[in-house]
């Protein structure tokens, strides 16, 4: 199998980027070693440990999109549902992309938005996310092994997907497949309770 062009597809890259974003929990861990560090007005003792919770950002509704087009209404997407195409960039439309169309408050430098015009073909992104979307940490400590895990979990999905075909059943009812939060800040969070599915091989 020819993982490149299966790893570029944007779909896919959506896909697992929206997973990633939804079912993972975990603290990146830190510390201010040459001195306290002041942030907003806080002020973090040098040498204490600080535990940033990947899952606030993630969970952010006033960054994230979710298809909301004013500050007063919820969107169609919300934060806590999965969306495949959260993540993809669709040529002329500057409403589409992973980040919430005209923040009131933008958290992070805004990222360039001409990439919304240009082409034809919708792209996947991460610009704008570098704190935001933090499964594999951040900064110069991030995961080493991030390329190799994205390519991983795309090919494995592909090819489970090309031999089997899987129908989730109830699935209109997204109640059994939110994480389980039980096991919030310890990597991954399967779906709360049983999703049940018919599966069979492709012939
Ligand atoms: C979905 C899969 C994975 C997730 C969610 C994940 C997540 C993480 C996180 C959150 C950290 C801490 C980063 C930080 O402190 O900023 C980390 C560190 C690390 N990961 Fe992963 N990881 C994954 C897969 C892998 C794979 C496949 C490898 C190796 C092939 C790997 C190797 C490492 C190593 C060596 C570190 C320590 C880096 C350091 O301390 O400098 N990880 N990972």
């Amino acid at each position: 199998m020819n993982v490149e062009p299966l790893c570029n597809m944007p779909l896919l890259q959506s896909m697992y980027a929206e997973t990633l974003r939804l079912y993972t929990s975990l603290f990146t861990l830190r510390s201010a070693p040459h001195g306290g560090l002041t942030v907003c007005d806080l002020t973090i003792p040098k040498d204490e440990l600080i535990a940033v919770d990947s899952r606030v950002s993630a969970m952010d509704s006033s960054f994230w999109n979710t298809g909301a087009t004013s500050t007063d209404n919820e969107g169609e997407h919300p934060i806590n549902h999965y969306w495949a195409e959260r993540f993809l960039v669709y040529p002329k439309d500057p409403t589409s992309g992973p980040l919430r169309f005209n923040a009131s408050k933008p958290k992070f430098p805004a990222p360039d938005r001409s990439s919304h015009i240009t082409g034809s073909e919708p792209h996947f992104t991460m610009d704008g996310l570098a704190g935001a979307w933090l499964p594999y940490g951040g900064g110069n400590r991030q995961c080493p092994g991030r390329n190799f895990a994205k390519y991983e979990i795309i090919r494995g999905f592909a090819i489970v997907l090309s031999m089997l075909d899987v129908e989730l059943l109830d699935s209109d009812d997204v109640e059994p497949r939110k994480p389980d939060m039980k096991f919030y800040g310890l990597g991954t969070l399967p779906p709360k309770g049983k999703v049940p599915f018919r599966v069979r091989r492709r012939d």
